[in-house]
């Protein structure tokens, strides 16, 4: 089953096609990191302009890198939820048209459920259940995955996600957006012993975390070094921060594992790519006998191939949308009627 994935949530245009949710035909993406840049962040309205005029060019790009016509792709798959709301339209709108046009099955993707499904596409072998550490630039929590299609919350953030902090704290440092993977490589040259950074136990459920405190500690030791003329060391703040953000996720996704009783661990979303949290994982989850999944550092950011292996397995549980499915900037990723 050949399905034609559309991907919009954020600043990346991608349309991959993947054959039976596992095969990866073509997976193309137009990333307009560039554009927004100069901002510091993404502007949601250049995000939705820049996504219609890429989109109908990249899925053409699409059916010619994969060698395909048309009557050739079985469904169309697309990133419903959640994201910035203009951008996800577009992807939508798109999706609902060309499935329209090729009168083919529409099949909505959660874009998280899509993070997670990188795995299947990096691991063949791989199937639930599993514990999935998601980490992105917006979410970051716990999953019970029981089933392709079935997924329980564990815990997760109560404030900021992990990712939207590294961008922050390196956005004050000075580093060009999305700073995640700048940080990363600073910390690399560090010492994190050099500067305490604080790890929070919020809230009732042990599996919860909070980032919002290690953002605010990390931002104000920055701007204190800065009005008293001290000199910062990058690099080792970097690492304390690095540090302190896989000290809170490490030891509650093991925590995760045990509860659950699985011996499969995922890791999933832009924020998988980071080496200390990379790291500390395997680390840990060999103390525990746990096999570990992470996708290559290709499939962690946003692509349009994780929400096509989502969607084969959605479509064979039989969660098609029709001609009214719109767009959500926020929806939970636990399964809810359409
Ligand atoms: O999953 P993703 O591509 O987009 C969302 O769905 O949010 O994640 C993007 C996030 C950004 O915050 C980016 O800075 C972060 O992933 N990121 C990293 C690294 N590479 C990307 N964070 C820490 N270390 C990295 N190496
Ligand atoms: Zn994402």
């Amino acid at each position: 089953m050949n399905i034609l994935a559309v991907e919009s949530s954020c600043d990346e245009t991608a349309v991959a096609i993947v054959a039976d949710g596992r095969r990866v035909l073509t997976d193309c993406i137009a990333s307009q990191v560039e554009l927004h840049r100069v901002y510091g962040g993404v502007v949601p309205e250049i995000a939705s302009r820049k996504h219609i005029e890429a989109i109908y060019a990249l899925a053409d790009q699409a059916l010619l890198n994969a060698n395909l016509i048309r009557d050739q792709i079985d469904a169309v798959a697309v990133t419903y939820a959640p994201g910035l709301i203009g951008a996800v339209l577009v992807g939508v709108n798109f999706a609902k048209a060309a499935a329209m046009a090729m009168n083919k099955p529409l099949i909505p993707v959660h874009h998280i459920r899509g993070h997670i499904a990188a795995n299947y596409i990096a691991y063949p072998e791989l199937e639930p259940p599993f514990v999935c550490l998601v980490v992105s630039g917006g979410h970051t929590m716990l999953v019970d995955v029981q089933d392709y299609t079935k997924m329980e919350i564990l815990g997760g953030t109560l404030d900021d996600a992990a990712g939207e902090c590294f961008d922050k704290v390196a956005r004050v440092l000075g580093m060009p957006y999305p700073g995640g993977a700048a940080l990363d490589k600073a910390a690399k040259e560090g010492d994190e012993t050099k500067y305490v950074l604080p790890r929070s136990k919020p809230g009732a459920n042990p599996l919860d975390m909070s980032f919002s405190g290690l953002k605010t500690a990390a931002l104000n030791l920055i701007h204190h070094e800065e009005q008293v003329g001290g000199e910062l060391d990058i690099n080792s703040l970097c690492a304390a921060f690095s540090a302190a953000v896989s000290d809170t996720l490490v030891p509650r996704t093991m925590m995760a594992l045990q509860k659950c009783g699985y011996k499969k661990l995922a890791v999933a979303g832009g924020v998988a790519a980071n080496s200390r949290i990379r790291a500390d994982i395997l680390a840990a989850a060999e103390q525990l006998g746990a096999k570990v999944y992470m996708p290559p550092l290709s499939l962690c950011g946003d692509n349009g191939a994780m929400i096509g292996a989502q969607a084969y397995y959605e479509y064979l549980a039989g969660n098609t949308a029709d001609m009214s499915l719109n767009a959500y900037a926020t929806k939970s990723i636990l399964g809810e009627a359409l």
